[in-house]
């Protein structure tokens, strides 16, 4: 372990944790050892976490449900708060059914484990997460990428493996650019393959499918409570026929206690709360815009996307670190997202956009970011 622990150092990605308290009065604001930052790192898109509508749903949901399930789902940890949930995000969708998982990872990985196993090919975009990619290793399913966003090479492997699956991301959680779905959803019908989502960020942000009686564009959609929706735990949605399979074959899903039925709660009131409150996704919409506006007038280079996660590439670990602490000096709190998270030579700074960042937020990232780049070790990143 030390050995390990030595080489990461050396190389500049051993992995360090920070306590990282959030301020109840300032939703965007974040303490770390006594110094206040502005959050550009958080998932909590639509900065639901401390909204009062949902907080007064949690202590209700906890007087009547109590704190844990208290069993695996197939034992006694299923109550009505689960099912209401399913049934919702089957109508926000237009899935014919839902399987709530304690966490996106465990969902990923207990759906593929089930629905795989040694005779499976599986084509992937090349920027899945991880959780995708260790569900289908530990399926035994053979596992093919193609290149990120490319559907002329998705193709090209489609037309040569008789291929189970295509799985790709709806929004990127690196990059924040979005997957061409429509056009896979094409493909697949044409090669007579099944299409995965996982849509951990794009879920609240951008909707898949929310129209009534409209198909979903993919045949199976994973969402994630814990991003847009500002709690925890994750569901599987698809044909009423997976669901009732992956009931009795999902590892993850029988032998875990149930999410609690307080979660259940808070996902279910989070997403009726995004779609009463449309001007939610209005306002993270222009802060994304005014954010990139910004970035442009001063010539930064962000990774080209059009959703909350931006990105900008310094290409070196240790390097991405150091900007990232000078932010911190700057009072922002902005990741450094390193290699294996994401590929050699483009460890990058990853800016999260909220809807609850206010202008003057913003203008000071984008003056921080300008002086960083001012200095030469930086200056490709304009
Ligand atoms: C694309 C994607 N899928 C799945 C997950 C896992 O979700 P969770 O954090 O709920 O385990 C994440 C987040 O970490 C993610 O970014």
């Amino acid at each position: 372990m030390q050995a390990a622990i030595d080489l990461s150092a050396e190389k500049g990605v051993l992995r360090r944790r920070v306590i990282v308290n959030s301020i109840p009065e300032h939703t965007t604001q974040i303490d770390v050892e006594g110094k206040r930052y502005i959050n550009f790192s958080s998932n909590d898109y639509l900065g639901l976490n401390r909204e009062p509508a949902l907080l007064d749903e949690l202590h209700k949901a906890t007087l009547k449900y109590g704190l844990g399930s208290g069993s695996s789902p197939l034992v006694s940890g299923y109550c009505d708060a689960h099912m209401k949930l399913e049934q919702l995000l089957c109508q926000q969708t237009g899935h014919q059914a839902a399987l709530l998982f304690n966490s996106g990872f465990s969902a990923n990985h207990g759906l593929m484990t089930a629905l795989f196993d040694k005779t499976d090919h599986i084509i992937a975009d090349k920027l899945i997460h991880a959780s995708i990619i260790d569900g289908i290793s530990h399926s035994g399913a053979v596992l093919k990428r193609f290149i990120h966003n490319k559907v002329e090479h998705a193709e090209t492997l489609l037309k040569k493996y008789n291929t189970s699956a295509l799985v790709t991301e709806s929004v990127f959680s690196m990059d924040g650019d979005c997957a061409p779905v429509e056009y896979l959803s094409m493909l697949c019908q044409k090669y007579h393959t099944q299409l995965i989502v996982d849509d951990a960020h794009g879920f609240g942000v951008i909707n898949l499918c929310v129209a009534p009686n409209v198909q979903p564009k993919c045949n199976i959609q994973i969402i994630t409570f814990g991003k847009a929706l500002g709690c925890q735990g994750a569901a599987v949605l698809g044909s009423k026929q997976l669901i009732d399979y992956l009931v009795s074959h999902s590892r993850e899903y029988i032998y875990s206690t149930a999410l609690s039925p307080i979660n259940a709660c808070l996902a279910y009131s989070a997403c009726k709360y995004i779609a009463d409150n449309p001007e939610l996704q209005s306002q993270l919409m222009s802060n994304i815009a005014y954010f990139k506006q910004q970035a442009k007038r001063r010539n930064i280079d962000l990774i080209e996307s059009e959703m909350p996660i931006q990105g900008v590439i310094i290409g070196d670990p240790e390097k991405a670190v150091e900007a990232s602490n000078q932010l911190k000096s700057d009072g922002l709190w902005v990741g450094a997202i390193r290699t294996p998270t994401v590929p050699k030579n483009t460890d990058r700074l990853r800016i999260t956009i909220t809807a609850k960042h206010s202008t003057e937020d913003i203008d000071q990232c984008i003056t921080a970011l300008d002086k960083l780049f001012m200095n030469e070790e930086y200056c490709h990143a304009r």
